[in-house]
């Protein structure tokens, strides 16, 4: 009897799933179709796996990330498939993998109003951070970024005594009698240092061992707690669960950021009603001020940009010295650039440094080979195309579903061998030098992304670069020796940047 019940409770389910199916595809179903022809849509590559939900794919990532090669399984993996745009059920999720250019110049620029920045950073980023530039879309960002922009753009005539100050004293904190420094942790201080006066006005001061203050300090500890609250590198169950339940620690750090944020807006007002006339140097906060009356915004704002540029430039910075001090040749063809356009004395001028196309060249390969963001993500908001990756020659457009997202691989497209050559696995920033490097000059278009493209493009590109280029060459400058003191290939570090996990162990010396 009870039996008999339960079977036809089955079935009468059965039918009411078969008829909500039936429901679906006369109607999203049908719509998708016909969507699909009408743009010549082609299925794309589909993984496949061999457990149910993708979840073999998940037990591999999880192998790798412990083994710390995570980006070089990316970058295998789409030669091991032998395509560039790949359909993926990953645990209920619905992904498109890709490294191809054409895909993600629709999704960041061509396309850009279909989709979203996901859910994850706008809710979770901004809960701390408080909304800004860089944990909003729609009107709320394009506001944003209309009003920032100016304030990137005065900045320009970058302020050289701002980083000279601060990389001074990192040189004066290193040891020169040829024994081994890890510069990592003291380039990290340094942009913090740096980011932080350009940003507020009032630098954290790190790298300034007398001061001793308490609240940047906790600033800092805050800030790092937030950017990776648990254990990246032990990630189980208990990371998963824990970050359901409500965390003190969390909310504690966000009341430190926001208090040290207002602490100093508060400061500059009041300085500012004491004394109207405005401090020449450039500072961020006071371009803010003159234009955002909301001083709650003025905060968000700073912390979004604060996250951004902090971490990021210290990575690149850290690569480039680590690559420096592994290929003699190349430090020695880079120092000769620097004494033919500046010397060993002087001060680089802003202007000196754009016309180094050497250290550019430089900076453009150590970005190709270990791009500090190496992969994104975004969320198709309506249902929409990819113009490439259909059918078995990928040339067809690829239909995708409203709510599925696509993960694009920077790393893996710049090691694309019909973009970079044969030797797309090895540095040689000769490769951007034209007429030095294969028969016709390099040009990637958006085949090459490490500041991503359109309108969301990275907004500190330039302040990036000039931090990074005059800090190398105040290095190489004051140090005519600069030796690797690690035989480790480059091991990738993710937290929410890729670094290199065995740091920049130098060994350094004066001159005689
Ligand atoms: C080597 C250094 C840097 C790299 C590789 C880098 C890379 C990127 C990338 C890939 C994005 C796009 C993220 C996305 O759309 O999902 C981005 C956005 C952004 N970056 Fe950078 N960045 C660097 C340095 C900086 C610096 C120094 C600042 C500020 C001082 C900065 C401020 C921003 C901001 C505010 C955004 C958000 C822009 C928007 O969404 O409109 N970045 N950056
Ligand atoms: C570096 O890459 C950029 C693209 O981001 C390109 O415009 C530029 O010409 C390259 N510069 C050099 C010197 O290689
Ligand atoms: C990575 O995260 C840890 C905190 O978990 C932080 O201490 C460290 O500075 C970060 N490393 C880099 C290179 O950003």
């Amino acid at each position: 009897m009870g039996f008999f019940s339960f079977a036809r409770l089955g079935v009468a389910l059965l039918t009411l799933l078969a008829a909500r199916r039936v429901y679906w595809e006369l109607t999203v179903g049908s719509q998708r179709r016909a969507f699909s022809t009408q743009h010549g849509c082609v299925p794309a590559h589909k993984k496949k796996t061999r457990l149910p939900f993708g979840l073999d794919m998940l037990l591999k990532d999880q192998k790798k990330f412990r083994e710390y090669r995570v980006l070089e399984y990316i970058i295998e993996f789409f030669r091991d498939e032998n395509a560039h745009t790949i359909d993926l059920r990953y645990v209920g999720q619905h992904i498109f993998v890709t490294d191809d250019p054409e895909n993600i110049k629709t999704v960041l620029a061509t396309d850009f109003g279909r989709w979203s920045i996901g859910v994850a950073r706008i809710k979770w980023m901004g809960s701390f951070l408080g909304t800004g530039i860089f944990t909003s879309e729609g009107p709320v960002w394009k506001h944003s970024r209309e009003t920032l922009r100016p304030c990137f753009e005065r900045s320009q005539v970058s302020d050289i005594s701002l980083l000279d100050k601060h990389t001074t004293r990192l040189i004066d904190s290193l040891s020169k009698d040829g024994s081994t420094v890890d510069l990592q942790p003291l380039i990290q201080d340094l942009t913090m240092d740096i980011t932080s006066d350009f940003l507020f006005g009032i630098s954290t001061d790190s790298l300034d061992k007398s001061k001793d203050d308490k609240h940047t300090k906790e600033f800092i500890k805050a800030f790092e707690y937030i950017m990776v609250p648990f254990d990246v590198e032990n990630l189980g169950l208990w990371t998963v669960v824990e970050q359901l339940l409500p965390n003190r620690k969390l909310k504690k750090c966000t009341k430190i950021l926001q208090d040290f944020a207002d602490r100093i807006i508060d400061e500059e007002i009041a300085a500012r009603k004491s004394s109207p006339s405005k401090p020449s140097r450039y500072v961020f906060l006071h371009e803010l001020l003159d234009t955002v009356p909301d001083r709650i915004r003025i905060r968000s704002e700073l912390l979004n940009i604060f996250l951004a540029g902090r971490d990021t430039t210290s990575a690149l910075l850290s690569n480039v010295l680590w690559t420096l001090s592994r290929s003699p040749t190349i430090q020695s063809r880079l120092r000769r650039e620097i004494t033919s356009h500046i010397g060993d004395a002087v001060l680089p001028t802003f202007t000196q440094l754009k016309d180094m196309r050497y250290l550019k060249a430089i900076m453009n390969e150590s970005q190709r080979l270990y791009p500090v963001v190496p992969s994104n993500t975004r969320e198709a908001l309506v249902d929409t195309t990819l113009p490439r990756g259909g059918g078995p020659d990928e040339q067809s457009p690829v239909f995708v579903p409203k709510g599925a997202s696509i993960t694009y691989h920077i790393v893996a497209m710049h090691r694309r061998v019909d973009v970079y050559g044969e030797d797309a696995d090895v540095f040689e920033p000769a490769r951007w030098m034209d007429g030095e490097h294969g028969s016709s000059p390099l040009r990637p278009g958006w085949g090459y992304l490490p500041f991503s493209g359109g309108p969301r493009v990275c907004i500190g590109q330039q302040f990036a670069l000039t931090e990074a280029m005059f800090v190398v060459v105040r290095m190489l400058q004051t140090f005519p020796v600069l030796e690797s003191r690690d035989s480790e290939p480059w091991t990738e570090k993710i937290n929410i940047t890729a670094s290199n996990r065995n740091g920049c162990k130098v060994s350094l010396r004066m001159a005689e």
